[in-house]
């Protein structure tokens, strides 16, 4: 058995009998392996005594979790309605053109992963975004590239 899966079966396995455990038990995965991996969807099935098609159901309902692994980078936008109303839908399409990506996709360098976020906690002072784990407040497009173009100079 391969390690991620095998990490995958022990997560599982030490949520499985707790009430609700499978949703996690998917970020316990994902926080060891940086996504849930589709081969290990039979193991978490198995654990849970679930189908694989109900597990692989909830990994698809909830946009949180990859089934690839993300870039070094993952920015979340968020999209929630205070962030609406300041300009959110403008910021995303311009981090989409100026990755060449759409939201859950990876940037044309494979530097950077795009997410959507529903409210990152700076409501009053939106668009807000959150890049890898620094949250940002007041995001302008300049503003955007500018936090882009340091990223990618970090080593
Ligand atoms: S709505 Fe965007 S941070 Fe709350």
């Amino acid at each position: 058995m391969n390690i991620a899966i095998a990490t995958a079966r022990g997560i599982a396995a030490a949520h499985k009998d707790v009430p609700g455990g499978l949703l996690p038990a998917l970020h316990g995965i994902q926080d060891a392996l940086g996504h849930v991996p589709a081969d290990a969807v039979p193991a978490i099935a198995d654990e849970f005594n679930l189908s694989r098609a109900e597990v692989h159901g909830v990994i698809s309902y909830y946009h949180h979790f990859r089934a690839t692994p993300a870039a070094r980078h993952v920015i979340h936008i968020c999209r929630a309605e205070a962030c609406q109303a300041m300009g959110a839908d403008a910021l995303v399409a311009h981090a989409r053109k100026h990755l060449g990506c759409e939201l859950h996709g990876h940037s044309r360098d494979g530097e950077f992963t795009l997410e959507p976020a529903y409210c990152l906690g700076l409501c009053a002072s939106s668009p807000a975004l959150l890049m890898d784990d620094e949250l940002h407040a007041r995001v302008t497009p300049q503003a955007f590239d500018e936090l882009v173009a340091v990223a990618r100079s970090a080593a």
